[in-house]
């Protein structure tokens, strides 16, 4: 059986995504004429991702038409994720040896754009929440950050996060433009805020100087499709495009560029309707989670927003069910959920499992969901089992060496045991979400190696960057 046999059957089977791609599968929402019938890249006649001013200009008209909707000077599609768009964004709204304030619950693709960029990272660390999970950036710890370290030039922060938290982008823009330095918002999870007002705005709208999406996490849109918007004079557009082509293929698909225009075109004709019946569907859903006894879900049913003090803001396309004080865990639930109702979730943690929701979602799959939530609840019993977790307080740090510098020096392989105190060569990180418990430079700690030998025991997928780690971690010479 060939792979492509493997994934026609998976697809075909009743397992419902409650994952991304954001398209979900709905192929009655979302269709396209076979693959192999219209893939091409830019030859003449067919435009070019690469200089769309040069040429036909359906690519410039379509990119023009999705800085419209998503309220920026300048929008460019990128086939690369918005891994490739942010590694395109920090080298072109830097300077090598720059220092730059990164929130430390940042993606792994920045920590890798910070090195190859030569920056120099101060580590901004969110507090918890309750919950176990990252709350919002203040804006007056971006504040302590500037009195700290006044010649940071670049800001950097993910908002909504994985989990759905949003920062007070304004309040810390202001503060970013007051020190005269520029603020990159890492919003690959927040697409659709733009498209209804009933969720948090989009860091496009409230002074982000460069915003980030992933077309494809929430929106209908093809795996791999990604926009870097341009929202402020600070940023030069030219620079950006000529990042771009840097971390871009040469020959990006059309196939993928197509299903950023559709989506962009399905969000301008029928983006209000899509949004109504969405909503709905999120609102019969938090009804549905009053009922929960022992689960509980994050702002969704009994949680309410305000329980969370926190939070600036949260978005509720994300459902996260919190296993917290129950006889189950993280994964375990996840487990039921995909073997025994046929659901797939996007992320496990020891506590806690995220479902994505998007527009493309149906009512079915909602109330398979929620069937399921309210059976596996009723079987559960209350047990007291908190989850540790390796962010402890709202702190400012740097590593003893940039990531760059980790990069330069020779690497050694050591068991984790004996790598207390040496410095990190390499990143280590579960996948997904993605985002370091270790990153190259910072010196190692106890907490960090107890936390990546708790994520391994509960059965999550740890990746170091030499793929030694359980066995060794590289750390330098
Ligand atoms: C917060 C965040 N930023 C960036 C990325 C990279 O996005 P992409 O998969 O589109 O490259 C991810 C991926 O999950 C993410 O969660």
């Amino acid at each position: 059986m060939t792979l492509y046999d493997k994934y026609i059957r998976y697809a075909e089977s009743d397992m419902y995504p409650f994952h991304m791609p954001g398209h979900k599968r709905n192929t009655e929402l979302m269709h396209m004429m076979n693959p192999y019938g219209f893939d091409a890249t830019e030859i003449d006649g067919l435009d070019d991702l690469h200089r769309p001013d040069d040429k036909e200009g359906w690519i410039r008209d379509s990119e023009k038409l999705a800085a419209q909707l998503f309220h920026s000077k300048y929008s460019f599609y990128t086939v690369n994720g918005s891994t490739g768009a942010l590694i395109a964004s920090i080298l072109a709204m830097s300077k090598p040896h720059q220092k730059v304030l990164v929130a430390r619950n940042c993606h792994i693709s920045i920590y890798n754009a910070i090195a190859l960029a030569r920056l120099d990272p101060v580590y901004l660390w969110p507090k918890m929440d309750k919950d176990g999970i990252c709350a919002s950036i203040k804006p007056e710890q971006v504040q302590q950050a500037f009195a700290q370290y006044p010649d940071i030039r670049l800001v950097i922060l993910v908002s909504p996060t994985y989990e759905g938290v949003l920062s007070d982008i304004k309040g810390i823009a202001s503060i970013v433009h007051s020190h005269n330095a520029s603020l990159l918002v890492d919003e690959a999870h927040g697409a659709h805020l733009t498209f209804d007002q009933r969720f948090p705005e989009s860091a496009t709208e409230t002074g982000a100087d460069g915003v980030v999406q992933s077309l494809h996490k929430t929106l209908p849109c093809l795996t791999q499709t990604a926009i870097l918007h341009v929202c402020s004079d600070r940023i030069d557009p030219n620079s950006v495009k000529r990042m771009i082509a840097v971390e871009e293929t040469s020959s990006p698909s059309y196939v993928l560029v197509c299903s950023c225009d559709q989506c962009i075109h399905l969000m301008q004709d029928h983006g209000r309707e899509l949004f109504d019946a969405y909503w709905q569907r999120l609102n019969n859903f938090d009804q549905q989670m009053k009922n929960l006894q022992n689960l509980h879900i994050l702002c969704h049913g009994n949680d309410i927003k305000e329980n969370h003090p926190g939070f600036y803001d949260f978005d509720p396309g994300k459902i996260l069910i919190s296993t917290k004080g129950t006889n189950i865990t993280g994964p375990e639930l996840s487990k039921t959920l995909r073997e025994t109702y046929h659901l797939e979730t996007e992320y496990t943690r020891m506590d806690a499992v995220l479902a994505m929701t998007s527009v493309a979602d149906t009512d079915t799959g909602f109330a398979r969901l929620e069937k399921a939530l309210l059976e596996i609840d009723a079987r559960l019993n209350k047990q007291e089992n908190m989850q540790e977790s390796f962010i402890t307080d709202s702190t400012i740090t740097t590593g003893a060496l940039s990531p760059c510098q980790a990069l330069e020096k020779e690497a050694e392989n050591v068991e984790p045991d004996k790598a207390i105190g040496r410095i990190a060569r390499e990143a280590i990180f579960a996948y997904p979400p993605g985002i370091p418990i270790l990153v190259s430079g910072e010196n190692i700690t106890r907490e960090q190696l107890s936390y990546l030998k708790k994520m391994q025991e509960a059965g999550l997928q740890v990746v170091s960057a030499s793929h030694g780690f359980p066995h060794h971690l590289e750390v330098c010479k």
